[in-house]
């Protein structure tokens, strides 16, 4: 049965909130069973920088979910600028093209070696859970893009790794829309449980209300962690 310590490199804590103080008390409350936090737009708007060094202070690998899109000379003066703060991936729109992609992932290794760094991994997201009318061809495309782009990995639903894993094996595999068995899918339009979105190949599981919603977050935390470890998860 594997243990929490192969697991937990595996989950990010989605920190949905717009203060910081509540960021910290989640990150710190639910440290043992996740080793990354993603910090998305509404936290990075209300706490910036600091935040991330608070987070990095806490010991957690940062996410950092800004989903970039813009012209490439602005994307990669942005992940210059981010990949000076120590973070570990940084998302960015793959229907930006791989010019802007590739913008990305050159800005944040820039930042990060002028910073004295590893450069973090830039992950290219594929298609949004609110973008229902996405033709089916697109995902192979956003997938070619993000290899093209020398992207660390890809952003997409559980439904959608295999297809994306074929295009790019040895491409991070990263999927929201966790939700364990009995939890509400919220917003969520594609929803899987941690135990599917591993067997379809995900190789890190992005975790947010079904965790910090719940009435005991760390019960919530251990049940996630004991689903996984059921269905042979780092086995
Ligand atoms: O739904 P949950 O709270 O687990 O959300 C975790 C992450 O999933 C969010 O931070 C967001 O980036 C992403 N998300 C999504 N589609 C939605 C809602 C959230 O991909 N409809």
């Amino acid at each position: 049965m594997p243990e929490l310590s192969d697991l937990r490199p595996r989950l990010a804590l989605a920190l949905d909130v717009d203060d910081q103080v509540e960021a910290m008390r989640l990150a710190r409350e639910l440290r043992a069973w996740f080793a990354v936090a993603k910090v998305g737009l509404e936290l990075f708007g209300a706490a910036g920088p600091e935040g991330v060094a608070q987070l990095l202070d806490e010991g957690y690998k940062v996410f950092l979910d800004l989903k970039l899109h813009d012209i490439p000379t602005t994307v990669g003066r942005c992940a210059r600028v981010l990949g000076a703060l120590g973070v570990s991936y940084l998302t960015a729109h793959a229907a930006g093209g791989a010019a802007m992609l590739r913008a990305a992932t050159d800005g944040l290794a820039e930042g990060a070696a002028a910073a004295g760094l590893e450069a973090p991994g830039v992950l290219a997201v594929t298609i949004l859970t609110s973008d229902a009318g996405a033709p089916p061809h697109v995902l192979g495309k956003r997938v070619a893009t993000a290899v093209e782009a020398r992207c660390a990995g890809f952003v997409c639903a559980a439904a959608d790794v295999a297809e994306a894993k074929q295009l790019a094996p040895s491409l991070l595999a990263v999927v929201p829309g966790i939700r364990p068995l009995g939890i509400p899918s919220h917003d969520q339009a594609r929803p899987a449980t941690p135990a599917e979105a591993l067997a379809a190949g995900a190789d890190l599981l992005v975790v947010g209300r079904a965790v910090t919603a719940a009435a005991d977050r760390t019960a919530a935390a251990d049940r996630l962690v004991a689903e996984l470890a059921g269905a042979g998860a780092g086995a």
